[in-house]
């Protein structure tokens, strides 16, 4: 399927949900307050892979990234490692809530899809 269309008010506020798009996991993250105030002070120029939060991010609630790790391709973990984001248990990748990459071996941030927020409630991936 092309696109995917995903009802936000079924993922909770600090809650990050698996979907399937295109073979893929996608991560929906519903980020908390703190979460994007921590994001978006991130300095850029600290950062392997350097994005400021908002060239990733279209509405600061809502964190779409693709679930595959930018080192060799594991699903990483949600609300787990250093930086509360995510995860990868293969290798031991760290990402943030913002999905960069921030320690371990993975090259890159974890990758934004193209996505819009159609109207009130409802993304549209793809
Ligand atoms: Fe994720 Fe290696 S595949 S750290």
């Amino acid at each position: 399927l092309a696109k995917i269309e995903i009802k936000l008010a079924e993922i909770p506020e600090g809650k990050s949900v698996t979907f399937k798009w295109r073979g893929k996991p996608l991560f929906i993250r519903h980020r908390t307050e703190n979460e994007i105030s921590t994001e978006q002070a991130v300095p850029v120029d600290t950062l392997r892979d350097p994005q400021h939060d908002n060239q990733r991010t279209q509405n600061p609630k809502w964190l779409v990234v693709i679930g595959v790790c930018t080192h060799l391709g594991c699903v990483p973990v949600a609300n787990a490692g250093d930086f509360g984001g995510y995860y990868c248990p293969c290798h031991g990748s760290h990402y943030d809530a913002s999905g960069r990459i921030r320690k371990g071996p993975a090259p890159l941030n974890l990758e934004v899809p193209p996505h819009s927020f159609a109207e009130e409630g409802l993304l549209v991936v793809g």
